[in-house]
């Protein structure tokens, strides 16, 4: 089965925990699963993702979206399109709604020239799925503090994280957009009041319905 799964959401609201979830449970099915994320997922992609997110980096707004789509066009043309033309599922924590809501919506206030660069860098590469985790800001961001404190060495918040409150809540509000906007591919999950198990479950059905599952 070829399949391309994103998953969206504001920081903190569950993504790199449920992409690793729903991959185990299609590999328990036999399925071929392809699990890789942004900004990162290749060699040249892990570099620009140590640009991206150092919070000693002063980054220009055009710098922040051609970094992010320079490395989603290698990551599409290394990982991604290679995987699904072998008929894998690929999921993908974060993708081109990340760059439409944070420098779309979050920076520039308007996705339109944000849509324009990224359809360029993933020519014509879009999710099968976009699962969108939504959260509010308040909530995600407090779930990373509680991670970091638990960690010895690193304990800040990235360079985008860091951002404002009122950047994290049009980040939010773009996603609801994108919703709107692309509603045959989007599912939303409101994952504020709900734990990590519920939420699981929730994308294991959307991911059943959409991608037609036969689970026995
Ligand atoms: N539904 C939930 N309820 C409570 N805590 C959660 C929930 N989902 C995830 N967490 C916890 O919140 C923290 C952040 O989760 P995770 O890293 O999966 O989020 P993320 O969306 O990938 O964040 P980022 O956008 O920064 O990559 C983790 O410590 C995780 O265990
Ligand atoms: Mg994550």
């Amino acid at each position: 089965m070829r399949a391309f799964i994103t998953l969206e959401g504001p920081d903190g609201s569950g993504k790199s925990t449920q992409a690793a979830l729903l991959a185990e449970r299609l590999r328990q099915l036999d399925f071929p699963v392809v699990l890789t994320r942004e900004p990162g997922g290749t060699a040249v992609g892990d570099q620009l993702r140590e640009i991206l997110l150092d919070p000693d980096n002063q980054l220009a707004v055009m710098t922040e979206v051609l970094l992010m789509a320079a490395d989603r066009a290698q990551h599409v043309e290394e990982v991604i399109k290679p995987a699904l033309e072998n008929n894998m599922i690929v999921i993908c924590d974060r993708y081109v709604d990340s760059s439409l809501a944070y420098q779309g919506f979050g920076l520039l206030g308007d996705p339109r020239q944000v849509k324009a660069i990224n359809e360029v860098a993933i020519g014509g590469v879009w999710p099968t799925l976009t699962v969108l985790l939504d959260v509010q800001p308040e909530v995600g961001l407090r779930r990373h503090v509680l991670r970091s404190s638990s960690r010895t060495e690193d304990n800040g918040l990235d360079r985008i994280e860091q951002r404002d409150l009122s950047f994290h809540q049009r980040v939010r509000e773009g996603y609801h957009e994108l919703q709107k906007i692309y509603q045959e591919r989007f599912a939303l999950i409101d994952t504020t009041l709900l734990e990590i198990e519920t939420v699981a479950e929730k994308v294991w059905e959307i991911v059943v319905q959409r991608l037609e599952i036969k689970t026995r």
